[in-house]
């Protein structure tokens, strides 16, 4: 077998088998393949495609590259939850107290933010002390103990992706599905869970910017977990405005632990019960998304997931007081409060530049090595589809100095538009992709009174992938 024959194959369309996909995968875990040949490779991909079987090849291959996590020492079901990346999106920190304290243990390896998407680790260690960093062994006792720790990686996690990921970056081949697909669910299916909930994002924010795309990706992971034998619910949510209104590290913290101490309701909320509920569904400890639910909002209700939170930041040395008291959290130099300055209705956001404006306070990374400013960042209280006045609160910055907030309040401006006729609100989530089919349905973001649960509006045909 040798690389230029398989490049072939793929340039002229034709479908790869499983020892021309493991060649390719092994050449790139272990160096032996030139790079430049890796790249005509990923292009041939992004050009050509792979079928639903190619995709699951990739995705295994990738994940027999290094190494699979053993949670097999930690009983019951354990199901991981990932989100292709957003922005404000502290779902993670929600759910996962809320998850733990309904009695389902969550054993969960988080990233690093990417481009303009925020990333759960970063968060987490905006805490002053919080450790990332457990062995396997302290991981599966915290997990035991509590029911809940969420670290970054252990051990070398699908080599493969790394390589590929970073030759995807600087080859303009980032975009491919089966190449997204794969990378994720390859990362997922070693990190040792039984099933995944897959947050896929839609709109000015998301990885896939139209719905169509993102069912797609969305149905091209449930059918690798298929295959691979691990259920997976893939549920794809809006990401065409912020999903809370704190967008950077600290401020995405305390948005978490308001809404987990009742304080805040609204969409953060909202998709953090129903990716919530489907973890408790494929963990048996529910058998519908009401009864789901019902389990969800009375931990939420009795403080037992602000409780979980507090007890996970302890046991990973990180100071729990910052659940009660915010100001010990990294606080920035400069707070600037923001009207609107016209009225009207907000029409539109472009999410990505909000994300970019973010990281270019700080609060995100432009090369891998970049140090990070926790405190960082913006809170956005308006919403798509809200009535605005000119003296209406528009944002409030957090930046390091005046001339940082100057900026960040133009790019805010810029990507924020306020027309002058009325607006819908965006709908929460757009469709559910299990293996048996994909349900559509939209429900009215919540504006602040919490309590909406999703409307089925059509049962769509099954899942053909
Ligand atoms: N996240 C990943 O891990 N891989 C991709 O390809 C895209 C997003």
């Amino acid at each position: 077998m040798n690389m230029v024959g398989i490049i072939t194959k793929k340039k002229l369309g034709q479908a790869l088998d499983r020892e021309e996909i493991d060649f390719f995968v092994e050449g790139a875990a272990k160096q032996t393949v030139p790079d430049y040949q890796l790249a005509a490779m990923l292009m041939a991909i992004r050009l050509n495609g792979m079928t639903a079987q190619e995709t699951t090849h990739l995705a295994l291959a990738m994940r027999d590259s290094g190494d699979v996590a053993d949670l097999s020492a930690i009983p019951g079901i354990k199901v991981d939850k990932h989100s292709t990346g957003g922005v404000g999106d502290t779902a993670t920190l929600v759910l996962a107290p809320l998850v733990a304290a309904c009695g389902v243990p969550v054993a969960k390896m988080s990233g690093r933010g990417l481009g303009h998407t925020g990333g759960t680790l970063d968060k987490l260690e905006s805490i002053p002390g919080f450790q990332i960093g457990l062995s396997e062994e302290d991981f599966v006792r915290q997990v035991n103990e509590i029911g809940v720790a969420v670290i970054g990686q252990t051990g070398s996690l699908a080599p493969a992706d790394k390589t590929l990921y970073a030759l995807r970056d600087v080859t303009a081949t980032v975009d491919s599905l089966p190449l997204i697909a794969s990378s994720i669910m390859s990362k997922k299916l070693a990190s040792g869970a039984d099933a995944i909930v897959l947050d896929v994002k839609t709109g000015s924010g998301a990885i896939m910017q139209t719905l169509e795309g993102s069912i797609e990706l969305a149905k091209a992971m449930v059918d690798i977990g298929t295959l691979a034998g691990k259920p997976v619910s893939g549920i794809v949510t809006g990401m065409s405005q912020p999903l809370g209104t704190h967008v950077g590290n600290a401020l995405e913290v305390k948005d978490a632990i308001d809404v987990l101490s009742g304080r805040t309701k609204g969409d953060l909320l909202e998709v953090s019960l129903l990716l919530g509920s489907h973890m408790l569904m494929l963990a048996g400890a529910a058998r519908s998304e009401e009864e789901a639910r019902g389990k969800l909002t009375a931990a939420l209700d009795s403080g037992a997931g602000l409780e979980k939170l507090r007890q996970m930041i302890a046991a990973q040395h990180g100071d729990p007081a910052v659940c009660d008291d915010w100001t010990l959290m990294p606080q920035a130099a400069v707070i600037r409060e923001v009207k609107c300055g016209q009225a009207g209705w907000v029409a539109s956001m472009d999410t990505t530049a909000l994300g970019l404006a973010a990281q270019a306070m700080g609060a995100g990374r432009i090369r891998k090595t970049d140090p990070l400013d926790y405190s960082v960042g913006f809170i956005l209280p308006v919403r798509i589809g809200d009535r605005v006045e000119a003296d209406t609160p528009f944002c409030t910055l957090f930046a390091r100095n005046e001339i940082e907030a100057d900026a960040a309040e133009a790019a805010v401006r810029r990507a924020v538009t306020i027309g002058d006729a009325p607006v819908e609100r965006p709908p929460l989530w757009y469709a559910i992709v299990t293996k048996d089919g994909i349900r559509k349905a939209c429900i009215i973001a919540s504006d602040g009174a919490g309590g909406l649960f999703p409307d089925r509006t059509d049962m769509q045909s099954k899942n053909t992938l």
